[in-house]
């Protein structure tokens, strides 16, 4: 019998996998971050039905499923929920007939929220689920108007990756299941709605917004944003949405995206998802960007005013390919969605912007892993990660970017960037819209490049690259000329051979103040700190990222002149990269941890939910 219906699914998955060759369909189970029974039912496409209550801080409405039963013998339909009030669901038969059907709603999970099972009963080819989300959504931010930049009309933005989307919306939430999606959006007259989809630059201004996104995708990848939007155009594809007082100002920062798609186009296969535009979200928004496919979301804290943090467009546009393309399975293989991306990123940027500072920002990116590592649990340093139950968000770091990264370069080296690109474009096509696992990379990796071109790399350095802790003895060291001379330079100085205004500080780029900054020794004396803040007013520099490695350093070496000028910075900003590490710092004194706390009060009503989780694990220490 387990036999026969086993020959049978294979069957089924057959049949489904030739008529539904856009959805990932995969037949076990490998994510252990849904409730989902993915193995026996699939969503293949989802209608959302939902209005905006800016005062109730809720969305509610309905969400339509559409399915494709790979298993003929179940009649239950499991999805992800977290703090979701379900009303009522109801199921279509054969005959386009809807039924009320039972379901029940489980305890909650503290990491993956409430199981909803659906009784359908009869095989049904629809599902509505009436529901409303609430104001513990962590996928969603509710921002009241003061918060936002034109502080005269609220914002509501979502974050759903890793597992967010079961916040606001019923549904398999998991990378394994890929959907397209139509979407009706109800909000107030004068704010824009966007989602990730076919957003119209010049759609009617009226509450009213419809969407459709004829690309499967998964939920992760489901996202909307609704505000005082308003848009401007950077080439026939891309374009911005932003409050009017940061739209001019971003416009200018990225108008080179259109080059890097044009250059990502040349070396990974065609862009598939039609337009690609930029949201500029308020400061609050927790990462520095988020791929959202067609409308990538972006923190408003790499608008630097000279182009140097535009790496983090490179790498949301390259997730276009790595990631929204071809996606990780699980969270625990997030590394083949980050360090792809982050090596495609780097790609785009040595095309558009030149081999030395792509190899500058290499080298910045190793130097903080190497860093990263040493403070990291040594099971979170594989990049094939152990997340042992975690919340996929606790077991976030640098290792599946940069280590990843790293890897990918270890075999460019080693084959040759031409086979390399060639292997990788190959990657892409073949996988387009479907998830793959770790252990299915490697084997394709094997047969497509290392079995290919035998005795370059070997299945133990693969295993070595992808289960094991730590850095291989042979990673690749990326050396930036330019950085060496700034190290020649800072030991000048500190033995006072050379003098502060003897340092070619005017050429120096972004990358090279972070190199400097970076560099300096802890116990710095600190009138040399002193010297530096009166030279170069580093204090209040307006780059957020020199800022930010500015106040690391002057906290440990006690520089205590920042203070003021960082309260400010930790209040404006939300990005958990620029403020968990502050925190962290501060909090290693007594002192420190006081004054981070009187802080940390003022500014974490405007924090994203993710980030105040981050932030008050810290001081609950
Ligand atoms: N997809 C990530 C953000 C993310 C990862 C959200 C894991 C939730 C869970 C995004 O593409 C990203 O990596 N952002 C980075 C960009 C940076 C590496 C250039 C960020 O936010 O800092
Ligand atoms: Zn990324």
């Amino acid at each position: 019998m387990k036999y026969f219906s086993r020959l049978l699914m294979s069957a089924v998955l057959l049949i489904s996998q030739l008529s539904f060759s856009a959805s990932a369909i995969s037949s076990t189970l490998n994510d252990a971050y849904t409730y989902a029974n993915y193995d026996q039912v699939i969503t293949n496409h989802l209608y959302l039905d939902l209005t905006v209550d800016f005062e109730q801080k809720s969305l509610s409405g309905f969400a339509e499923l559409s399915l494709t039963w790979l298993d003929e013998s179940a009649s239950k339909v499991v999805l992800d929920t977290r703090d979701l009030v379900i009303h009522r669901v109801l199921a279509q038969n054969n005959q386009g007939q809807w039924q009320k059907v039972s379901f029940s709603l489980a305890k909650r999970d503290e990491v993956l929220g409430a199981k909803l099972t659906i009784n359908t009963g009869a095989k049904a080819k629809k599902l509505r689920i009436y529901y409303h989300s609430t104001e513990k959504a962590s996928g969603l931010q509710w921002l009241s108007a003061e918060q936002t930049a034109g502080k005269e009309k609220p914002f509501l933005f979502s974050q759903n990756q890793a597992i967010h989307a079961r916040s606001w919306i019923p549904i398999q939430d998991t990378p394994s299941v890929r959907v397209t999606y139509t979407a009706r959006i109800t909000t107030d007259k004068d704010l824009l709605a966007v989602m990730s989809a076919n957003n119209e630059p010049d759609t009617m201004r009226d509450g009213d917004y419809f969407f459709s996104m004829p690309q499967a995708i998964p939920a992760y990848l489901i996202a909307i944003a609704v505000g005082d939007l308003h848009f401007k155009a950077m080439s026939h594809q891309t374009g911005i949405y932003a409050e009017t007082n940061i739209l001019a100002a971003a416009v200018a920062e990225f108008d080179d995206t259109q080059a890097m798609i044009d250059k990502a186009e040349q070396m990974y296969g065609k862009y598939r998802w039609g337009r690609y535009d930029l949201l500029i979200l308020p400061p609050s928004f927790p990462f520095g960007g988020m791929e959202n496919p067609r409308l990538s979301f972006i923190t408003p804290t790499v608008i630097a005013g000279d182009k140097s943090l535009v790496n983090l467009i490179a790498h949301e546009l390259a997730h276009s390919w790595s990631g929204n393309l071809v996606t990780n399975e699980s969270w625990r293989d997030l590394w083949l969605n980050e360090g792809f991306t982050s090596y495609v990123e780097n790609r785009i940027m040595e095309a558009v912007f030149g081999e030395d500072r792509a190899i500058m920002e290499q080298a910045l990116a190793a130097q903080g892993l190497n860093y990263e590592i040493a403070e990291l649990a040594p099971g979170d340093t594989q990049l094939y990660i152990d997340l042992k139950g975690r919340d996929p968000d606790d077991a976030f770091s640098s290792v599946p970017y940069t280590k990843g990264q790293l890897f990918l370069m270890y075999l460019e080296n080693k084959f040759g960037r031409q086979r390399f690109d060639a292997f990788v474009l190959q990657y892409f096509e073949s996988h387009a819209f479907k998830s793959l696992g770790t252990a299915n990379f490697v084997k394709y990796l094997q047969a497509n490049l290392t079995d290919k071109y035998p005795n370059i790399v070997s299945n133990e350095e693969i295993n070595e690259w992808i289960y094991e802790q730590g850095l291989p003895s042979y990673v690749p060291k990326p050396t930036s000329t330019a950085f060496s001379i700034i190290d020649e330079k800072i030991a000048q100085w500190l033995s006072d051979e050379a003098s502060l205004t003897q340092l070619p500080t005017s050429k120096w780029t972004l990358h090279e103040w972070l190199h400097f900054i970076n560099n300096l020794p802890l116990d710095i004396n600190l009138e040399r700190l002193v010297a530096l803040d009166h030279a170069f007013d580093l204090t209040h520099s307006k780059n957020a990222e020199i800022a930010h490695a500015w106040y690391l350093l002057s906290v440990r070496a006690g520089y205590d002149v920042v203070y003021p000028a960082m309260s400010e910075y930790l209040i404006a900003i939300g990005r958990r990269k620029l403020i968990v590490p502050l925190y962290k710092e501060l909090a290693q004194t007594e002192q420190g941890k006081a004054w981070a706390l009187t802080v940390y009060q003022k500014a974490r009503p405007g924090y994203h939910g993710l980030a105040q989780g981050t932030i008050d694990t810290i001081f609950r220490k």
